[in-house]
């Protein structure tokens, strides 16, 4: 049956970088028999120009039937002063959670072509190769009472961070099947030295790795995890978060590889329909000029066909496309080292193109 892709550019670097996904989906579709049809529509700040919303109920509406979702990238400054809820941030943050999509995969790959664009030592990043599993759709991003407001005269502003039991064991479970297929080990990031919610989050895992006997579970607090990160980040094979601790130690494992242009992510719910988009932001500073990488968001399209049109072969011949292009020393600024020429967003998205067929 004819799969149905949803492409969200967004704003900012959004439209180019998506641009160049979707050359290699057409060549997908045309000379190697994939059946996708796609369908586009508005997120983030353009919604919010268009409709007045950053999630209009059509752009819903269209998620919820595909079987997968391409985004691009949302937000800029020309959204910033806006009211909260038409904030740009806020369409992302609602589709996460309208499709529940509360598994967040953010691998950090460094390919051997990058290693000097790492701001450590080649040989503290040579053949890194790690999974952060970021929980999406709780903890304190979502978390009620919220608000500002104002007390005996003295305005505060404050959150509420809290899991649930639920929550935390189908996150973890996640992690634990996905660390089955990789090296098997599980680092599980917490703040449970100060935080009750981690207390419970550590017990939870705890008690869950016992159906997991070929799983190593480790605890680390979140500090730590952030010093370890750059310290000797080969320690780690899968990381798995919270929402918040999760957002900031995937930045970090993103610059471990030399540019968060090269980072894809996916995050799945719980009937493997997903929502796929690079790591990095609309880079509003860059925006237009034709020189963003689009690799993060062909790299999340590989990740698109494995795990939510099953085509794991098919991603596996686009991520060999992308090792394919830097082979050819080609990179756009961001991971351009000396002795590699120097390309643009669609003489990257075309390179990988034609490496596409290329045998090997
Ligand atoms: C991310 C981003 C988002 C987040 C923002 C844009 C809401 O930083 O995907 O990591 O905090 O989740
Ligand atoms: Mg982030």
């Amino acid at each position: 049956m004819t799969k149905k892709i949803l492409i969200l550019p967004g704003d900012g670097i959004g439209p180019e970088i998506v641009a160049e996904a979707e050359k290699v989906l057409q060549a997908l579709r045309a000379d190697f028999g994939l059946d996708v049809e796609t369908e586009q529509a508005l997120i983030g700040g353009a919604a919010t120009d268009a409709e007045g919303t950053s999630l209009p109920e059509q752009t819903l509406a269209l998620a919820r039937q595909a079987d997968a979702v391409l985004l691009g990238a949302v937000g800029g400054p020309r959204w910033d002063a806006l009211e909260r809820h038409l904030r740009p941030e806020r369409g992302l943050l609602a589709i996460r959670a309208e499709l529940g999509l509360f598994g967040n995969l953010r691998p950090a790959i460094l390919y051997p072509q990058l290693a000097d664009a790492s701001a450590l030592k080649p040989e503290v990043v040579a053949g890194l190769d790690i999974l952060i599993v970021r929980e999406l759709t709780g903890g304190i991003y979502f978390g009620e009472p919220r608000g500002i407001d104002t007390v005996d005269g003295v305005r505060r502003g404050y959150n509420t961070l809290v899991y649930s039991e639920p929550e935390v064991e189908r996150i973890a479970r996640l992690a634990f099947d996905i660390a089955g297929k990789r090296q098997g080990r599980v680092t599980s990031v917490d703040k449970a030295n100060v935080l009750e919610v981690s207390e419970l989050w550590r017990e939870t895992v705890t008690r869950l790795a016992g159906d997991y006997p070929g799983i190593t579970l480790e605890h680390m607090y979140v500090d730590n995890a952030a010093m370890q990160l750059v310290r000797a980040p080969k320690q780690f094979d899968v990381v798995v978060t919270g929402n918040m601790f999760g957002d900031i130690l995937s930045d970090c494992a993103a610059m471990l590889t030399g540019s968060i242009g090269m980072l894809p992510s996916a995050s799945l719910n719980e009937s493997s329909q997903g929502l796929y988009e690079p790591v990095h932001g609309s880079a509003p500073d860059i925006a237009g000029q034709g020189k963003a990488n689009p690799l993060a968001t062909i790299l999340s399209l590989a990740m698109l066909l494995r795990y939510s049109l099953g085509e794991g072969v098919l991603a596996e011949r686009v991520e060999g496309a992308v090792g394919k292009v830097l082979d050819q020393g080609l990179g756009t600024p961001d991971i351009r080292r000396p002795g590699m020429r120097e390309v643009g967003t669609t003489a990257m998205g075309d390179a990988v193109v034609a490496a596409l067929g290329e045998a090997g």
